[in-house]
């Protein structure tokens, strides 16, 4: 009894110990040198018991001396490195990885759906290539509205009208043609294993699909994909196999872009399409073409940042955030102190009220990009800030700009031993996309269409609204907020970063890289921090459990913020660092089964 009672009293001494060191501190527990798989469902357990800021969870880093790959799944993290071993680059790992997500994590991995990747070489050099989706020819403005101009509640969200033409495998083709150094079987080879002999699933898949499985059947009533014969439970450690997947997977391997964009599966899925009354025609297959984009580069204090330009909102929408706080003294005021928490919601207010009015696809729309980024401009959105009061978001619109003619997510990152990066996020959009499944071919669709504006200031799934600059018009992509991002420190790789997170993207990463910058947080620490997000409507600032002390609760609260405690998290970081001795730091985050993998 008494070994007992003192166990229990060191338990707490030791749980208000750990509280404390929360708490106050910016204090870091020691990066464990290791490399290898991290034990995550350890960490789950210790996260849910401990919820005071700063951290999540106390995760440790894992720690590569030649190359490092941090993504949603262990099986993926260990393809990408599986391909560096073999004298792949960061653009071989990276395109194995896409593929391999696409087999084991079916949620948000994808040929079905679109991404964008940020590239930065060992010289230096930075390449965007956007693979986002396009609206098929037959699309049209007002497609989700009835006749009274009303949107159809989830058509844009569920079923077969809800997806955009795919991009992701012309992605990847575009980008092995460039930089790969593996052929193109090698680097499809792992995924068509996964597919063909099958992978353990996660316990967080196996519910993920024992979830989504009325879904699947109400969207796909005489197929059987994802679930097992009988429709009973799946449960962690069983195998998900997927022969069809493995069949379309080949058919890539062998045929390259038409493997996916013309014969077999180009039929495939446009039958479809019109099994379930979709628009996507294999025309608009044929005509599908990823596009290489110049990469938005910009400053923040003496560190460069390397991101996606539009059809992606995110890199604008980051650079601006990050402009607007640089004259304030966030490092003096402490990480979530009041201050600083007050500045960076009022910037997020009007940046994504900005976002609302200028952004889209810009081979469609004029985005005034560089205006945006412009710090003149930048300092004239805070005219109407004062510490005193929270801005009212009704009096918050997008900003004037002089010439302007109006009119289920997946991250990963990839460091190679010669320096090469390579930072991608890619998505179905809605975990499990459309819950389409292409009968015979065995791939989810995704439903992107809810990213375009459906109707002006009718908000989408995340709660976005948007207006003509982001419409719906045949052949444009819808906008994103997906930011990969890439940072340089004196010319050299510094960090490689990106998230999934619907609209929660653009500020998780914002607040992932001042971490670092301004906090002196490592990259694992700063993903284990704790996140808040402010995006101009609806006018509140949702923050996970822990995220703000009592004292920052009741400042912020008394000067008019309304603050909301999440019950679920904010984010699913898959972040590398360089360190200054040359090692690399894999730091996925705690919140999910993403984990880095190094060697
Ligand atoms: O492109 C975008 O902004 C969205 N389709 C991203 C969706 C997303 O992150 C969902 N995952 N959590």
């Amino acid at each position: 009894m008494k070994k007992v009672t003192l166990s229990i009293h060191c338990a707490i001494i030791l749980f208000l110990a750990l509280l404390g060191a929360c708490r106050t501190g910016q204090k870091a527990p020691d990066v464990r040198q290791s490399s290898g798989v991290y034990q995550y469902d350890n960490e789950k357990k210790q996260a849910v018991a401990r919820r005071a800021g700063p951290y999540f969870s106390d995760r440790q880093a894992v720690v590569g001396r030649s190359g490092m790959v941090a993504s949603a799944h262990p099986e993926a993290s260990r393809v990408g490195v599986d391909i560096l071993k073999a004298g792949g680059n960061a653009v071989d790992a990276a395109v194995a990885v896409q593929f391999a997500l696409a087999v084991v994590y079916p949620g948000a991995g994808n040929i079905g759906g679109g991404g964008f990747m940020v590239y930065r070489d060992n010289t230096g050099q930075a390449y965007t290539l956007d693979y986002r989706e396009k609206a098929p020819e037959k699309a049209h403005k007002d497609m989700y509205l009835d006749s009274a101009q009303n949107v159809i509640p989830r058509l844009s969200i569920t079923g077969h009208l809800a997806s955009g033409v795919p991009g992701s495998v012309d992605g990847m083709v575009e980008a092995h043609r460039r930089f790969g150094r593996l052929t193109w079987a090698q680097v499809l080879q792992p995924a068509i294993d996964l597919a063909e002999k099958g992978v353990a699933l996660t316990e967080r898949e196996a519910l993920g699909l024992n979830r989504t499985r009325s879904s699947f059947l109400a969207v796909n009533p005489d197929k059987r994909y994802f679930m097992k014969a009988d429709t009973t439970d799946w449960k962690a450690g069983e195998l998900l196999i997927q022969k069809d997947l493995g069949q379309t997977l080949r058919r890539i391997q062998q045929q390259g872009r038409a493997g996916f964009y013309e014969g077999e599966t180009a039929r495939l899925l446009a039958a479809e399409m019109q099994r379930g009354g979709g628009i996507i025609s294999e025309a608009d297959l044929k005509n599908y073409h990823a596009v290489w984009r110049d990469p938005l580069v910009d400053t923040y204090r003496n560190y460069k940042i390397i991101t996606m330009p539009p059809t992606s909102s995110g890199g604008v929408a980051l650079l601006q955030l990050m402009k607007l706080v640089e004259p304030y003294p966030l490092r003096r005021w402490g990480w979530n102190s009041d201050s600083t928490v007050q500045v960076m919601i009022e910037a997020e207010r009007r940046v994504y009220a900005d976002r609302a009015k200028f952004l889209g696809d810009p081979d469609f729309v004029k985005v005034p990009v560089a205006q945006l980024i412009d710090r003149n401009y930048l300092q004239t959105r805070w005219a109407d800030f004062n510490f005193a009061r929270a801005t009212d978001s009704r009096n918050v619109k997008g900003g004037n700009m002089p010439g302007y003619e109006s009119l289920e997510t997946t991250h990963f990152s990839v460091v190679d031993k010669d320096g090469n990066a390579v930072s991608i996020t890619t998505t179905l959009n809605g975990g499990y996309g459309s819950r389409v499944v292409v009968g015979g071919a065995g791939f989810l669709m995704n439903n992107e269409m809810d990213d375009f504006s459906i109707k002006p200031g009718v908000p989408n799934m995340f709660g976005l609204i948007g207006n003509q600059a982001n419409a719906i018009a045949p052949g444009k992509r819808m906008l994103s907020s997906m930011t990969p991002t890439i940072v340089e420190q004196d010319g050299k790789l510094y960090m490689v970063v990106g998230t999934p997170g619907g609209s929660t993207i653009i500020t998780s990463v914002y607040q992932t890289i001042l971490n670092v910058l301004d906090h002196g947080m490592t990259m694992q620490q700063s993903v284990n921090a704790l996140k808040f997000h402010h995006q101009w409507l609806p006018d509140k600032t949702t923050f996970e459990n822990g995220a703000f002390s009592d004292e920052t609760i009741q400042k912020l609260q008394s000067r008019g913020y309304v603050l909301e405690q999440l019950t679920n998290s904010l984010g699913r970081m898959d972040c590398i660092l360089r360190r200054p001795d040359g090692t690399l730091e894999g730091a996925s985050d705690p919140r999910a089964d993403n984990t880095s993998v190094g060697y």
